[in-house]
């Protein structure tokens, strides 16, 4: 097997005859807490593959610009060759996670508005949370394209959370990136339940990462119920 230009902690990412495009494949490989707690998820780059792919086919539908091509197989998906923006855009609207800790709210408070916030992509540092003038004084993006950036967030966020309705699961949170290809900001990387909090609107158990960062158990069931809810297929 070619070697990949990339390995991040859940995919692999591979030239191809194309230098316009990309062959992303999803590993079953799972981490938190910034890599610090390690395991694996049976067939979670399966289930991401499909749910990220499903996401990106409804939000083009919608309008939204993004990088995916086409699923090529079980595993993996042919998208645009991004310029990572070096930024991670998260929207909330329920208090969980590192927001609920920073700012005191319990975990299921529904926030007034839909909160984005902006964290640099860098490991070493752990992703610290930034704004606007970090981005300017840090060169990381252009003013418009911050902008841009929490426009689209959520403008996804209003998309993606009407429809999960409809499948009886409220988004909690989710986290986006965006890359640049030949000038334009197209959304990137994936959307799945390792980049977003999904609870059953019913019974608010989590069907999502969250599982697996807190040892709360049936991972791989929360994955596959999450692609039986939006596609019907069983895994
Ligand atoms: P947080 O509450 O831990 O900041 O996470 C907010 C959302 O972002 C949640 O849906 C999980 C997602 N997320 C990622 O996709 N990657 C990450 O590295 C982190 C920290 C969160
Ligand atoms: N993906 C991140 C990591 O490995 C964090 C997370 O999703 O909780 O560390």
């Amino acid at each position: 097997m070619t070697k990949p230009l990339y390995e991040g902690k859940a995919k692999q990412v591979f030239a191809t005859e194309n230098p316009d495009e990309l062959l992303v494949y999803f590993k079953d490989d799972a981490t938190a807490f910034n890599g610090e707690k390690k395991g694996t998820i049976v067939n979670k780059g399966v289930l991401n593959n499909k749910i990220s792919s499903f996401f990106f086919e409804m939000l083009g539908q919608a309008g939204i610009h993004h990088h995916f091509i086409k699923q090529v197989s079980d595993r993996e998906m042919l998208v645009k060759k991004l310029a990572i923006l070096p930024l991670e855009v998260v929207v909330r609207n329920i208090a969980a996670g590192s927001l609920a800790k920073r700012i005191g709210w319990e975990e299921g408070r529904k926030m007034p508005s839909p909160v984005v916030e902006l964290y640099y992509k860098d490991d070493a540092l752990g992703d610290p949370l930034i704004n606007d003038s970090h981005i300017a004084a840090m060169g990381l993006a252009t003013p418009e394209q911050v902008q841009n950036l929490k426009d689209s967030a959520l403008k996804i966020n209003e998309i993606l959370t009407a429809y999960l309705k409809t499948k009886n699961i409220e988004l909690i949170d989710f986290k986006l990136e965006f890359g640049t290809h030949k000038g334009q900001v197209l959304l990137g990387d994936e959307i799945s339940p390792d980049t977003c909090r999904l609870w059953d609107t019913v019974t608010s158990q989590k069907l999502d990462k969250d599982r697996f960062r807190r040892d709360l158990g049936n991972v791989e069931d929360a994955y596959k119920e999450v692609l039986k809810r939006l596609t019907g297929e069983v895994l």
